[in-house]
């Protein structure tokens, strides 16, 4: 079987200049690994806040390295150079409002400026676009809430099957999957 690829872009002008450490990007490759028992490749980038590249990245993860899932880090909130959700849309065929939903609802709990992430998630043909906000506490506290639902978010849209380590995190699959 082929390998499975998940493609994790930290967005920020700041890492990607090397002014800060990529801290984001790791912290979502560590927590990918503690949730999946399936063995996977990251494809992994630090891109500065352009629409431009970011998109291209996106694409690049998705159509050539055939990326399941891409998980993007930063620039979702309302600053002139935020500009992920913009890119995750113009790539995306269909939107998953229902994920961006969830986050800012579950981030409420942790901190009032959650309704200040524009975070979303989408589609590109077999993979599944997901944004969280560039805050490293941010992303177990967005990741957690959605995850149950994104194994059979991939079955549905014909990538490959996702398991995961029922002691970190439990996938829902409806009993005919
Ligand atoms: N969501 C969670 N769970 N935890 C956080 O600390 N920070 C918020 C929000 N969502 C935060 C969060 C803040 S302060 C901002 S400005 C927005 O995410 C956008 O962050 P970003 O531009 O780094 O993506």
């Amino acid at each position: 079987m082929n390998a499975v690829h998940i493609g994790v872009i930290n967005v920020s002008d700041r890492a990607a200049a090397g002014v800060y450490d990529d801290v984001p990007g790791k912290a979502v490759v560590e927590t990918l690994r503690e949730y999946l028992t399936t063995e996977f490749e990251p494809v992994y980038r630090v891109i500065p806040d352009e629409q431009p590249e970011l998109e291209a990245a996106m694409i690049e993860m998705a159509d050539v390295h055939g990326c399941c899932l891409i998980v993007t880090t930063g620039g979702t909130g309302p600053a002139p150079r935020d500009v992920t959700p913009e890119a995750t849309e113009a790539v995306c065929q269909k939107m998953m409002p229902g994920i961006g939903e969830l986050m800012r609802t579950t981030s409420l709990q942790y901190v009032p400026t959650a309704i200040l992430s524009r975070q979303t998630a989408g589609i590109r043909g077999s993979t599944l676009i997901l944004n969280l906000p560039g805050r490293p506490k941010a992303i177990r506290e967005c990741l957690d809430a959605v995850f149950p639902a994104v194994p059979y978010c991939i079955d549905l849209i014909e990538g490959p099957r996702l398991e995961t380590d029922e002691s970190v995190i439990k996938a829902f699959r409806p009993r005919s999957a």
